[in-house]
């Protein structure tokens, strides 16, 4: 998968160099680009937003210079990806839609958004015919300085779940088949007793049908505890 990122914080998004997702860029499973929005503002003061239409508080980011950005990026099959706090709200079926594309941009907006006719433009129908689709998505009901760190939330809920990725892909399997929430059963491991509490009975007892009574009971309860 290819993936590209453009923002005015480039170094914002450095940590994606690290752990797994370092990882399967080296092994050449992801491919991922950040691109610096500033570099595409064409006057002096390599401005990248202005004053709202209309009036009200904040700087709004110009369709100008996203669109020197995007236009190169944007090819056939790519997805587009706005982070808005406005946005469709991102969750694990988005995630898993996501993860069989080919191609995603994120724009990560600052300020008070971008200029929503960037949006207009790639959603147009000579867009649609090449199989771009636009998306605004947003990571939950808050507003983040920016959308560089919505964008980080997006690529790594999505690159854990392209093949290869994963050290162990059974783990994938185990969340797609908890249908409802997939919040996943309590864990414990070695030693049995700790600071005088002890691991659940039944999970050493090697009854494998119980165990996963247990874990379905239990998953269930911290799904119900969390609404
Ligand atoms: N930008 C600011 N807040 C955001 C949010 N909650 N999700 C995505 N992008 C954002």
């Amino acid at each position: 998968m290819k993936i590209d990122a453009v923002t005015i914080f480039p170094q914002y998004l450095e940590p994606l160099q690290l752990s797994l997702l370092g990882k399967a860029q080296s092994e050449g499973l992801v491919e991922i680009t950040i691109h610096d929005l500033r570099s595409f503002a064409t006057d002096n003061h390599h401005s990248v937003d202005d004053t709202p239409y209309g009036g009200g508080a904040g700087m709004v980011m110009k369709a100008q210079v996203w669109g020197e950005a995007l236009d190169p990026l944007i090819t056939p099959d790519t997805d587009l990806i706005i982070l808005t706090p406005a946005g469709k709200k991102f969750d694990q079926p988005m995630a898993q839609s996501f993860a069989r594309a080919r191609h995603l941009v994120f724009a990560c907006g600052r300020y008070e958004g971008i200029d929503d006719r960037v949006r207009m433009y790639y959603s147009q129908s000579e867009f649609m015919e090449q199989n771009i689709r636009v998306h605004e998505v947003s990571i939950g009901d808050y507003v983040l300085g920016g959308g560089e760190v919505a964008a980080m939330v997006i690529i790594e809920a999505v690159t854990r779940l392209i093949p290869g990725v994963l050290g162990n892909p059974e783990s994938i399997v185990e969340e797609s088949h908890m249908a409802e929430g997939f919040l996943e059963y309590p864990n414990f491991t070695k030693p049995s007793q700790w600071r005088g509490i002890p691991v659940p009975e039944i999970l050493l007892s090697g009854n494998h049908g119980e165990i996963d009574k247990w874990r379905a009971t239990q998953a269930d309860l911290r799904a119900k505890k969390n609404v």
